[in-house]
């Protein structure tokens, strides 16, 4: 327990002013370059001297205030060229130089620990040429699968002419090794017919046979596969994996065009033998991985080789850029699909330091973290990889290229990674330099670096010559031990002593980078270095323990504020304070408030000085935004909030409510609430007035205008029948004449 304390009682001191270059007691260029990227060097003779004791591994700019000429800074810093960035191609037809994924070339400087970022875009282009394979099982059970799979070349060339024009088949059948386990040697008839047994006739056995090149008359593909004949052999497993090995690199036989997609289908219905299957016909030569096809094209080393290991397969797949596509008959052609949808980066020759972690962004722009390949995609999509490369630790070599590309493409990005983990004034190193006591040292970048036996900063002090007076330099205060413990006094200076745990530095060897807070039982919780008892956070942590995230974007609610205004972000996780409110974001809260009714309350009190906040004196307990009066609300933020409510006047008072990224809440108030203004008793009355009066006159003149129409609607009609009065009589029926006359019936004229 002691020695903790005795750290702690030390660091105080030592960590004012340092920082995470500075407090690691690094006693060469190449080290310091190594504890973090933005530490650099001074190697001038004279820096440090005259008492001042400034580290020499520190933050460029420290080194330069303190008096390090710039020219003798060593910082290396990583960068990241682009050497060629040719565009992608669009289609492939009609040009020679097809481009499917770039960059092409990129150069990366990188110093340990650092990180360079780059986008991959892969685009597999429309008819790019296709080279497919067709390996086919002609062992007695593919007998009923035969018919269909003689129709299955034209599916295949009819469904491939619809992706690209530029399509080249070939093929080729095997069965299995023509040794007995494998084959029927009994009756001597069953070797030219193995079907001898089963009455039948069928074609002698072989391992595999090359049938048809790969070319452009997709109807000889057809003709050949259906000129094929079974065979049988006596086990169940078959010898597809001796076919596929020859298939991958006999390249010349089977006509792989080197620019094209390689597609090699594998049709069985049985399992297959695997390497080590040879032993049974005794057979323990290993699969050479070379090509053994004969004048008649057909393998000729099938007897003396053992089947081929699945990594020596992947290995000649890869190298070839083939794609293996295992088939059921049936399901071949949605197989081959799927494979052609599919874009996954391969990765080739990453050395072990460096740490590649990827990003996909497949269709649609959404962005999949960790993934390195895109499903789904038609031929034509463009997807693109967010690449970040990390140098974790420094390799032996100086500088390393590697590979990444797309499976089975032809076209790949290279990367080289220079590794920035010396300094260049290394290589002005003088060894038993006059500097270092008269050739007792080395004297590099500025510090010398003593022989053995020997010490002090410019090995002067040999370990023979012990003094004990020289103990009181290795003492902090009286009564403390020497050098804390862990290390040695040797010419008045502590060597301290290795440690499993890590390294022990300091004066008085009382740093380390082992005893810090853990929590969760990681050191500075794995994100921070532990420097000298005390945790240096990684950009974007804080805290003792470096546990607690800076990040507030996971305390934001769907409406865009932090913690939906119930609660405070620590730590990245939302505290609610309001009462009632839970969920992560505190969004769930039935009984609460809305925003605008509680920051009414923080409105009322820090700017009106009164409300229920003001009385109760909890304000500043409660109310910790700030308030700027503005004379009319503006547009801050899309996530503002408009807020108003009325006041103990019934004045209506408008403000916005808003926070900031940091979850800064600020709220601004218009100065002058609106207030309705007392009503004015003449205004009143003379409204009333006229009022009565306009509806009066209104009244009147519907009445007279109902009048009007009234009228005349009635003298129409009287001059419609005065106008039928005027008829002509004759036609009247209803017309008597005015006279009338009388027969006189007594009359007897005389
Ligand atoms: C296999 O065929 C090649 C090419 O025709 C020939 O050189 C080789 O000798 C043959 N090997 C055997 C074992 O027949
Ligand atoms: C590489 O980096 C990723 C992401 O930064 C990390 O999750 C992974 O652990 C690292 N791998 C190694 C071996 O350090
Ligand atoms: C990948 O996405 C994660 C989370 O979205 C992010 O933290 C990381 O930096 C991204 N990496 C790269 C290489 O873009
Ligand atoms: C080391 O230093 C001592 C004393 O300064 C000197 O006498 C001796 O010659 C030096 N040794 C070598 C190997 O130069
Ligand atoms: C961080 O660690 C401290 C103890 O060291 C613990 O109290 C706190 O809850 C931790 N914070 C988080 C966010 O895990
Ligand atoms: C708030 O009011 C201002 C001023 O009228 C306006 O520009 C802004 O768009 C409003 N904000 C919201 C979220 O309605």
């Amino acid at each position: 327990m002691l020695l903790p304390s005795l750290i702690l009682c030390c660091i105080s001191v030592i960590i004012k002013g340092s920082n995470i270059c500075t407090s690691q007691g690094v006693t060469t260029c190449r080290q310091c370059l190594a504890v973090h990227p933005t530490c650099a060097w001074c190697f001038h003779e004279e820096y440090g001297k005259g008492g001042s004791g400034a580290s020499r591994c520190d933050l460029k700019q420290n080194l330069i205030d303190g008096g390090c000429s710039p020219t003798a800074v060593q910082f290396p810093s990583s960068t990241l060229s682009i050497q060629k960035d040719a565009p992608l191609s669009n289609k492939a037809s009609g040009t020679d130089d097809v481009t499917q994924i770039r960059p092409q070339k990129l150069h990366i400087t990188l110093r340990p620990g650092d990180s360079k970022r780059f986008t991959v875009s892969v685009k597999q282009v429309e008819d790019y040429p296709v080279d497919l394979y067709y390996l086919m099982d002609l062992s007695f059970s593919m007998k009923d699968d035969l018919a269909r799979l003689r129709t299955l070349g034209n599916e295949l060339a009819v469904t491939m002419g619809r992706t690209t024009s530029n399509l080249q088949m070939g093929f080729g059948a095997f069965v299995d090794k023509t040794a007995s386990p494998y084959m029927y040697t009994y009756p001597p008839e069953a070797v030219e017919n193995p079907c001898f047994g089963i009455h039948k006739t069928c074609q002698a056995q072989f391992g595999f046979k090359h049938v048809l090149s790969l070319t452009e008359r997709v109807a000889r593909f057809t003709e050949e596969v259906e000129k094929q004949r079974v065979s049988r052999n006596r086990d169940a497993p078959e010898g597809g994996f001796d076919a596929i090995m020859q298939a991958v690199v006999c390249k010349d036989r089977i006509g792989w065009r080197p620019d094209a997609s390689h597609l090699l289908v594998f049709t069985t219905d049985a399992k297959t033998h695997i390497a080590l299957d040879g032993r049974i016909a005794g057979i323990v030569q290993p699969n050479d991985g070379k090509c053994h096809l004969d004048n008649e094209n057909v393998y000729n080393k099938s007897n003396m080789l053992d089947y081929p290991s699945m990594a020596l397969m992947t290995e000649k797949m890869s190298e070839n850029n083939i794609n293996l596509i295992f088939a059921v008959t049936n399901y071949v052609v949605p197989l081959y699909q799927k494979i052609r949808s599919k874009v996954e980066l391969e990765l080739l020759g990453v050395p072990e330091e460096l740490n590649l972690s990827f990003n996909a962004t497949c269709l649609n722009g959404e962005v999949i973290p960790g993934l390195k390949s895109c499903s789904g995609l038609k031929i034509g999509d463009t997807v693109s990889f967010n690449v970040e490369a990390q140098l974790r630790s420094c390799p032996k070599e100086k500088s390393h290229t590697f590979t990444i590309k797309p499976r089975g493409f032809k076209d790949s990005l290279e990367v080289t990674v220079d590794f920035a983990c010396g300094c260049d004034c290394e290589s002005n190193a003088i060894a038993d330099s006059v500097l270092c006591s008269n050739g007792n040292g080395t004297y590099e970048c500025g510090v010398c670096q003593c022989h053995e036996g020997r010490l002090g900063p410019k090995c002067e002090c040999s370990v023979e010559d012990y003094n004990p007076s020289d103990d009181v330099n290795c003492i902090p205060k009286p009564g403390n031990s020497i050098c804390s413990g862990r290390g040695e006094c040797l010419c008045g200076q502590c060597s301290c002593h290795a440690n499993d745990f890590g390294q022990v530095w300091g004066k008085y060897c009382e740093c380390d980078d082992f005893n810090c807070l853990r929590f969760k039982g990681a050191l500075c919780s794995d994100h921070g270095k532990c420097s000298c008892g005390l945790c240096q956070c990684e950009a974007g942590w804080k805290g003792e323990t470096c546990n607690c995230t800076t990040r507030t974007d996971t305390c934001m609610s769907s409406l865009g504020l932090l913690c939906s205004g119930r609660g405070n972000c620590q730590c990245g996780v939302c505290q609610c304070t309001q009462p009632g409110a839970y969920g992560d974001t505190c969004d769930k809260c039935p009984t609460c408030p809305d925003s605008c009714t509680i920051k009414k309350q923080c409105v009322e009190c820090q700017h009106f000085k009164r409300g229920q906040y003001t009385e109760d004196n909890s304000c500043s307990i409660i109310c910790r935004d700030e308030i700027k009066v503005v004379t009319e609300l503006a547009f801050h933020d899309k996530n503002a909030v408009n807020c108003s409510y009325k006041d103990e006047n019934d004045c209506v008072e408008h403000f916005q409510y808003y926070e900031d990224e940091s979850g800064k809440s600020i709220l601004y108030v218009v100065k002058e609430p609106e207030c309705p203004q007392g009503p004015d008793i003449l205004v009143v009355l003379l409204a009333v007035a006229g009022a009565i009066l306009l509806l009066g006159i209104v009244g009147l003149l519907i009445w007279k205008l109902l009048v009007t129409i009234h009228d005349r609607r009635e003298f129409a009609r009287f001059q419609e029948e005065r106008a039928k009065a005027k008829w002509d009589t004759a036609n009247n029926p209803l017309y008597k004449g005015a006279t009338s006359t009388f027969t006189n019936v007594a009359y007897r004229g005389t």
